[in-house]
C-alpha cells in the first residue's frame, strides 16, 4: 500500500541502467527521475534523451519529477522518452491549467509539487484536474538535504482537502526520506515515498526499501 520511488539523482551515473534495474528489483515499483534545469533551481541534472536511455533496464512506474521553468514545452518529450507520471511545479513561470491539459493529451498522470514555503491551499484550485500531489520536505535542488518537520501539517490539511474533494489523488513526499521519516509522513497522509540517499548510499537496496516500507 505504500510505493516507494527511489531518486536515481543519488545513484551512480556512470551505470544508471544497472542502478535502474537494482531497485526495481530489489522491490521498488517506482523510479523517480529528477529533472532540473539551471533556471528554475540551482542545478541541472538530466534530459528526455537519458530517461530513453534507461527505459528498457526498468519495468518500474517512471514517475518524472521536472524542476524546470518550461514543463509545458518538456512534457511531450518526458512522455515520449517513457515517463508515466510527469510532475511539474505550482511556482513554475508557465500556465499551469494548460501543463495539466498537455501532460493529460500525452495520456500520462499529472501530478503537481509544492515547495516548502508554498501552501497547501495552492493546490486547490487544480485537485479536480490531478493525479498526485507532491510536497517537497527539502528546498528542491539537490539531494542529502534535512527533512523539514514543519511540511508534516501540510501533508496532513492536503490529506483532509483530498479526502473531503472524494477524489483519488496520491499524496507524494521528496526529501529527506529514510526509516526514520518515513513513519511520519506516512502518519500525515503520504503514500508515496521518494528516497533518494538512503536507497542508493545504502549497501543494501532491499533492505532500505524493504525498512521504508515497513516503518
Ligand atoms: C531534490 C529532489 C529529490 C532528491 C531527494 O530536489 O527532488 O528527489 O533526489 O534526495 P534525498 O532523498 O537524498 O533527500
Ligand atoms: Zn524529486
Amino acid at each position: 500500500m505504500y510505493i516507494v520511488s527511489p531518486s536515481i539523482l543519488a545513484s551512480d551515473f556512470s551505470k544508471l541502467g544497472c542502478e535502474a534495474e537494482a531497485v526495481y528489483n530489489a522491490g521498488a515499483q517506482w523510479l523517480h527521475i529528477d529533472v532540473m534545469d539551471g533556471h528554475f533551481v540551482p542545478n541541472i541534472t538530466l534530459g528526455a534523451d537519458i530517461v530513453r536511455s534507461i527505459r528498457p533496464h526498468s519495468k518500474a512506474f517512471f514517475d518524472v519529477h521536472l524542476m524546470i521553468d518550461d514543463p509545458l514545452f518538456y512534457a511531450e518529450r518526458f512522455a515520449q522518452a517513457g515517463a508515466e507520471l510527469i510532475t511539474f511545479h505550482i511556482e513554475a513561470p508557465c500556465d499551469i491549467e494548460k501543463t495539466i491539459s498537455k501532460i493529460k493529451e500525452l495520456g500520462v498522470k499529472v501530478g503537481i509539487s509544492l515547495k516548502p514555503k508554498t501552501p497547501a491551499e495552492a493546490i486547490a484550485p487544480y485537485l479536480k484536474d490531478i493525479d498526485l500531489v507532491l510536497v517537497m520536505t527539502v528546498e528542491p535542488g539537490f539531494g542529502g538535504q534535512k527533512f523539514m518537520a514543519d511540511m508534516l501539517p501540510k501533508i496532513a490539511e492536503l490529506k483532509k482537502m483530498i479526502d473531503e474533494s472524494g477524489k483519488d489523488i496520491l499524496i507524494q513526499v521528496d526529501g529527506g526520506i529514510d526509516k526514520n521519516t518515513a513513519p511520519l509522513v506516512k502518519e500525515a497522509g503520504a503514500t508515496v515515498l521518494v528516497a533518494g540517499s538512503s536507497v542508493f548510499r545504502s549497501n543494501d537496496y532491499k533492505e532500505a526499501i524493504d525498512s521504508l516500507k515497513n516503518a
